[in-house]
């Protein structure tokens, strides 16, 4: 992350951001369930939101120093240090999976596709991944600058997610990029 990052991730406008605007907007019509694991938490604007609306919530972080940190900062959040594109969980353990502000950090786009792969595979039948983005724009690119800035394109977000084997997507684009995807009813062949 660079210094632009370093700032803006931690501070409260963020955090009123996601937790007043995206965080309802995307969770209003969606049972979290019991066990959640979010993907890419950074400093936890939407962990510090998700930790009271479900009884157990897992977080991957790939940055080894946010992973300490966020242990710290929220004990009874369990904080793993790994990479979203291969997580370290059985098939079908969380009932929701989110991902927030992470997916254009990730350089590849067969890499994001993996981490949508991966979130499909740890969810239960009919289980839940939530998810957000910043859209492209020219601000967006220079607020990245020496940063990894590899942004989604909104029209190809609900074919990706059918192809990681999502059913139900519902893709939403009003300043910001928000997805809805459930896991088939019927587990993974259905
Ligand atoms: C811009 S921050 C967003 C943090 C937080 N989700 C938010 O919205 O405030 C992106 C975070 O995703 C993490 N990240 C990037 N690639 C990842 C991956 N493959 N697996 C897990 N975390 C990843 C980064 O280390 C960083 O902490």
């Amino acid at each position: 992350m660079n210094d632009n990052h370093a700032q803006l991730c931690p501070s409260p406008e963020w955090a009123a951001f996601l937790q007043d605007e995206v965080l309802p907007a995307l969770t209003g019509d969606v049972d979290l369930g019991d066990r959640m694991l979010e993907i890419g938490p950074g400093p936890g604007a939407a962990t510090a939101w998700l930790r009271r609306r479900v009884s157990s919530l897992v977080a991957v972080e790939t940055d080894a120093d946010a992973a300490a940190a966020l242990r710290d900062k929220y004990p009874d959040v369990e904080v793993r240090h790994g990479d979203g594109a291969q997580l370290p969980f059985t098939d079908a353990v969380f009932d929701s999976v989110g991902c927030f502000t992470m997916l254009h950090h990730v350089p590849t786009t067969e890499q994001q596709d993996a981490i949508l792969a991966e979130a499909r595979r740890v969810l239960r039948p009919a289980g839940t991944l939530i998810g957000s983005d910043s859209l492209a724009s020219d601000e967006l690119a220079e607020f990245h600058e020496g940063d990894t800035y590899n942004p989604l394109d909104p029209d190809t977000v609900e074919r990706r997610l059918k192809a990681a084997g999502f059913a139900r997507v519902d893709v939403r684009v009003h300043g910001w990029l928000g997805f809805i995807a459930h896991a088939p009813a019927g587990g993974a062949g259905a």
